[in-house]
């Protein structure tokens, strides 16, 4: 595997040709965009994208997203581009919003999972911009992590994850944004929100009129709207549990309990608490972005300190904290 690290904001550009190129000839390559670091390859290419599928773990039923420079070029993968969809590319392009299409036949059933509808994206990273640009084809970037675990938000973070599954790491530091695009259907009768993110209904509606929200149906075996909407993702090693600060006492004294005094348990929380039995702590920002791009590395981190148990504050109810709840929600089920 080969580490290249860029200026996030002027990346060097022989460093992204040689990354390009490893893209264009059918390898894997990580880089950052502005919500999680992306694990890139040829999208036209079934052999480049099964190579993902094989990296990640990932199951075949679950589709990927294609990245693309710009809205010309995203709309060139749908077969059709409804007026909804032409209004938010002009509002959210580049950007944390996928938009799913009725694909174009250029696309490989690999990449879509079979469906006939594609997610587009057009990352406003400086180094996954220029990274498209150069490559000069599109590009499926799952999140570069294995399968249900955590997302990676930082280059270290995928090299724990993947290491020499992949070919190239662009290393263009922390991803500012911290979850994943915000999902919207655009292939069904109506708009349609698969999954949650920084950009909220509140923010699309007044652009396109009323959103539907995800339906219930998530399990594995139960036919789903979007595929990767599963109960059990986004999750680390350590159980996770979102406990309100009025149950943290009674929760902590029934962990010493069930096991012999050798549990690990760490926290995220939004106030000052000091308990012996927490370690380590990790005061989360109090507002949704702030929170959103800490969140994945704060993940990480009690991971890696070994801690069993991670006790979460539930997040205000907010529309703003949507995407946050969401993640929390499914890193917090069990197996
Ligand atoms: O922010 C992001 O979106 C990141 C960065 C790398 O761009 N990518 C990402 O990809 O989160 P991934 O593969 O981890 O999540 C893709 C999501 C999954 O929930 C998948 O089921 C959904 O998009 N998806 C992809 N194609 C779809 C389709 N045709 N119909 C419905 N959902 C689709
Ligand atoms: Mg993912």
């Amino acid at each position: 595997m080969i580490l290249l690290a860029v200026d996030p904001h002027r990346p060097d550009p022989a460093a992204l040709e040689q990354a390009a190129r490893v893209l264009r000839d059918g390898g894997l390559v990580a880089f950052p965009t502005e919500t999680v670091y992306g694990l890139g390859a040829h999208a036209l290419d079934p052999a480049a994208v099964q190579r993902i599928y094989q990296a990640k773990g990932r199951p075949a039923y679950n589709p990927l997203i294609v990245h693309v420079a710009d809205a010309a070029a995203a709309r060139a993968l749908a077969a059709s581009w409804p007026e909804q969809a032409e209004r938010l590319a002009a509002a959210f392009w580049p950007g944390p919003l996928t938009l799913v299409l009725p694909k174009h036949d250029s696309i490989p059933h690999s990449v879509t999972a079979g469906l006939p509808s594609v997610a587009l994206r057009v990352p406003a990273h400086p180094v996954a911009h220029a990274l498209l640009r150069a490559a000069g084809i599109p590009v499926a970037a799952p999140s570069a992590n294995r399968s249900t675990a955590v997302s990676p938000t930082t280059a270290r973070h995928v090299a724990r994850s993947l290491g020499e599954r992949v070919d190239v790491i662009v290393d263009g530091g922390p991803c500012p944004v911290g979850i994943e695009s915000t999902v919207l259907s655009l292939a069904g009768p109506v708009p349609t929100l698969l999954r949650p993110g920084t950009i909220s209904v509140d923010d699309l509606r007044p652009v396109i009129g009323d959103v539907a929200l995800p339906s219930g149906a998530t399990h594995a075996t139960a036919a789903r709207p979007s595929p990767g909407m599963l109960d059990r993702h986004y999750a680390p090693r350590a159980t996770v549990r979102l406990v309100p600060g009025a149950e943290r006492a009674r929760v902590l004294a029934d962990a010493a309990e069930s096991v012999d005094g050798g549990n690990r348990v760490g926290a995220l929380l939004l106030e000052d608490a000091r308990d012996a039995r927490i370690a380590p702590v990790v005061r989360m920002p109090d507002d949704p972005a702030g929170y959103a791009a800490r969140l994945y590395a704060a993940l990480h981190e009690l991971d890696e300190a070994g801690c069993d148990l991670i006790l979460i504050d539930p997040p205000p109810d907010a529309p703003a904290w949507s995407g946050v709840r969401d993640r929390l929600r499914r890193a917090a089920t069990s197996p």
